[in-house]
């Protein structure tokens, strides 16, 4: 553990001394903690809170071009064929699941975890046994071959997590192919880039987003499982889509068949205007245009069909070769400076949660790894049968939408 001279020399590098201002204060347990927390934490991405630095840090986008992608009859044709791919995969244990379950879920304003969340109406259905049912499908189709499941938690959600999932006997999953794993955790700032604290002996933290995903698994020793287990593949995915498939059979055979480095579940966008990220080439590289990174002439360009030619949103479900994760395993992703309510000790320590953004915290995107791969595969799925988020309480992408979306697929709630 480093001490009080060298935690004030790694805060005084990036203007952080207030941090401890209270250790005279504390006792030894709260000394304790906060010097862990220093020596832990990366205070440099704070720098990111001015404008400035990050213009100069992000690098301009290339040039982007279309990405054909599979649309749904290409997919129905080959269907039975990238089905039986898949299973063969399953059934050999190549296969591998990742729950990216460490983010906060400040929209949806549960203090419990979002896989917590229930969103049945005459009975419980949490977000994840929908999760946990949807896998289990798969399960059967490959007769009964477990599918390793890696579920990414963060410090402020692990053990509760944990404990909700042995609670309902994680929902009929064997428990010994179920592995956790924490995330890093990053500071969070004011508009000045000076951090908060959340307790005298407690820096404001927040999880460092879900582009870490790999290196945080590989920290806990799970990659070493990948290779014990003789894992080839990895499909990982946000916690919030209730409908989304899971090791989808389909899915893996045609990444497998087209000999793909990563392959991504998109959706027809419904208008050019959508706010889904699109599948892209950037610089000849497979990438992800955020829409608000669309130009007028990109939303009309049109490709070979006459569609438009960036006209595939991804949903957070993308499947991964291992080999070629391990490959971008060091490579630096982009520091995304994120606007969002910190809750914070205030100068006359009174404990404020605001009701509206008062700072940054800083994220790095499982989007940023496929502009890492050489090669992606853009996978159309039907948006009413495999794309139910939940972000919100109400209105788009709530609680209320995923609902509807659920019934429509004869799904009890
Ligand atoms: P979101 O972008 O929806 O972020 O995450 P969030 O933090 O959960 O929700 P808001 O923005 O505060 O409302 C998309 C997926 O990435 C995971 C989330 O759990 C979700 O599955 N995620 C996000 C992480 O695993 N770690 C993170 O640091 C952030």
């Amino acid at each position: 553990m480093i001490t009080y001279e060298e935690a004030m020399a790694k805060l005084q590098q990036d203007g952080q001394e207030h941090v401890l201002a209270y250790y005279d204060e504390l006792d030894e347990a709260g000394k304790q903690h906060l010097l862990k927390q220093i020596e832990e934490l990366d205070f440099s991405v704070l720098a990111l809170a001015d404008p400035k630095v990050r213009r100069k840090t992000t690098a301009a986008r290339g040039k982007i071009t279309p990405l054909t992608a599979m649309e749904l009859p290409e997919i129905e044709e080959n269907k039975e064929h990238f089905k039986a791919t898949g299973l063969e995969a399953i059934r050999a244990g190549k296969v591998g699941a990742v729950l990216l379950a460490g983010g906060m879920g400040t929209r949806l304003g549960s203090d419990n975890p979002k896989c917590m969340y229930d969103i049945g109406i005459t009975h419980p259905v949490f977000i994840m046994q929908r999760l946990i049912e949807n896998t289990l499908d798969v399960v059967r189709e490959a007769d009964g071959h477990m599918i390793p499941f890696f579920i990414m938690t963060s410090k402020k959600n692990d053990a509760v997590t944990r404990e909700f999932l042995k609670e309902h006997d994680y929902f009929g999953y064997d428990p010994s192919f179920v592995y956790f794993f924490e995330q890093e955790m990053a500071p969070a700032c004011d508009y000045n880039g000076r951090v908060y604290m959340e307790e005298k002996d407690t820096i404001a933290t927040s999880p460092n987003g879900n582009g870490g995903w790999f290196t945080s698994m590989n920290r806990a020793g799970l990659v070493d499982t990948c290779h014990e287990l003789g894992i080839e593949y990895l499909n990982c995915f946000a916690v919030d889509n209730v409908l989304q498939r899971i090791a989808d059979p389909v899915f893996v055979g045609a990444m497998i068949e087209k000999k793909c480095a990563c392959a991504s579940k998109v959706v027809r966008k419904v208008s050019p205007d959508e706010k889904v990220g699109a599948m892209c080439l950037e610089d000849g590289k497979p990438s992800i245009i955020e829409y608000y990174d669309m130009t007028p002439e990109l939303k009309e360009e049109k490709n070979g069909k006459g569609d438009p030619a960036y006209n595939f949103g991804v949903i957070l479900n993308y499947l991964f070769s291992e080999k070629d994760l391990e490959k971008i395993m060091n490579e630096k992703l982009t520091v995304h400076v994120v606007e969002k309510k910190i809750p914070y000790l205030d100068p006359f320590g009174n404990h404020i949660k605001p009701e509206s953004p008062n700072g940054y915290k800083f994220e790095q995107l499982i989007l940023d790894m496929i502009h890492e791969m050489d090669s992606c595969l853009p996978f159309e799925v039907d948006r009413k049968r495999e794309f139910a988020p939940i972000k919100n309480r109400t209105g788009v992408d709530s609680v209320e939408s995923a609902r509807e979306l659920c019934k429509g697929c004869g799904i009890s709630l």
